[in-house]
């Protein structure tokens, strides 16, 4: 190695180290900033029970727990410090939690991260489970996938908390209840945003994730490992929520559904695709729910306006 290239070796190591104790979070700080700002929703101690909180629905976190609904990580795992930083950046939709991205700089972020960590022993005990991994490619909406997400729906019984098409008015939609003991209500997939961001691959993670802390199960790929011989049978559970057109339709979608046969004689690398096409399907399924109603919505307002 040349004298030069060992000076620009040396700069970089000073600049990169420099780099470094910059962006170290500061608790100390992180902690006027939780007082000054997070406090009056989340309380002094953490506990989500600040003066603000009993007016607010759903009620701010309490970060004792540890629990985490937005995260990168599977479903029960801590959350990584950027899935915090991003969620504190942006806010949560459709609650009070702010986006804090125009008045705390990215330090500022990382201190009150680094502080907030600090209510719950969790953090101290475990490390965050490696991210799960999503697929690289997003595939193109078609209506066969729409279609097949719609069946798919109905066998994993998300209907039983989501309601028969996602309107949250499903057998259990207003009893549920998340992990500190609130009540909780699912989204209306026609109107709702959704939390963990509405592009197809947010939902995907969504879905694959879960929202720890909620009812709202993480999905992983193995679970859609389903042959014909697994699913035709007994649809009593859809009976007692679809009509029986829509139960036969059930039917004849299973009674086409590949068999275990044709399933297991894929490589391992195409069957796993053919698992994630499965999960695509709800999230297109899903998202459809949105799109469809959101015309007739504003056709709606159209008229209305009209009429006004
Ligand atoms: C006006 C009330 C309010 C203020 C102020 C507020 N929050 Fe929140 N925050 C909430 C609510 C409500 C939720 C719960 C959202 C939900 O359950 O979907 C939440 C959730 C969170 C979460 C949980 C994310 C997850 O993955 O579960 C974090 C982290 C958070 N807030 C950080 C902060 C920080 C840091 C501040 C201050 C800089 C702050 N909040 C200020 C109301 C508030
Ligand atoms: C045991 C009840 C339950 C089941 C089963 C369930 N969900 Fe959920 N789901 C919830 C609840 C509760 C929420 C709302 C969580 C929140 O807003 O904090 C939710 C949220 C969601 C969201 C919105 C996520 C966001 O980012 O805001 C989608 C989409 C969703 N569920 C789809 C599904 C699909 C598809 C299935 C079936 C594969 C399913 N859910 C199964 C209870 C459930």
């Amino acid at each position: 190695m040349g004298k030069f290239q060992k000076l620009i070796m040396v700069g970089f190591i000073v600049f990169q180290s420099i780099g470094v104790a910059n962006n170290l979070p500061d608790i100390a700080k992180g902690k006027t900033i939780y007082q000054s700002n997070c406090s009056g929703c989340h309380g002094m101690s953490g506990d989500g029970n600040g003066p603000a909180a009993n007016v607010l629905s759903p009620l701010p976190r309490d970060f004792t727990k540890g629990k985490y609904l937005f995260r990168t990580t599977p479903s029960g795992s801590l959350p990584t410090d950027e899935n915090i930083h991003k969620t504190i950046r942006n806010g949560v939709t459709r609650t009070s939690m702010p986006a804090w991205k125009n008045i705390l700089n990215d330090q500022d972020v990382s201190d009150v991260t680094s502080y907030i960590k600090t209510f719950a022993e969790k953090f101290t005990i475990q490390t965050p489970a490696p991210e799960v991994k999503l697929p690289a490619v997003v595939p193109e909406k078609t209506d066969e996938l729409v279609q097949d997400g719609q069946m798919l729906y109905r066998l994993m019984e998300c209907f039983s908390c989501h309601g028969p098409e996602g309107n949250a008015d499903g057998p259990t939609s207003d009893e549920l209840v998340n992990d500190w003991g609130n009540p909780i209500v699912p989204p209306d997939f026609a109107h709702d945003p959704f939390k963990g961001g509405s592009d197809p691959i947010d939902v995907y993670r969504t879905f694959s994730t879960g929202l720890t802390g909620t009812p709202m199960p993480g999905y992983d790929d193995d679970i859609f490992g389903f042959a014909r011989e697994d699913i035709v049978g007994d649809y009593s559970n859809l009976e007692a929520v679809y009509s029986e057109n829509e139960v036969k339709a059930f039917d004849s979608w299973a009674r086409n559904t590949i068999t275990g046969d044709e399933l297991y004689s894929k490589s391992e690398e195409d069957m796993y695709a053919y698992f994630q096409m499965r999960k695509w399907a709800l999230v297109y399924y899903v998202l459809d729910q949105r799109e469809k109603e959101s015309l007739i919505f504003k056709l709606f307002k159209k008229d209305y306006e009209l009429t006004q």
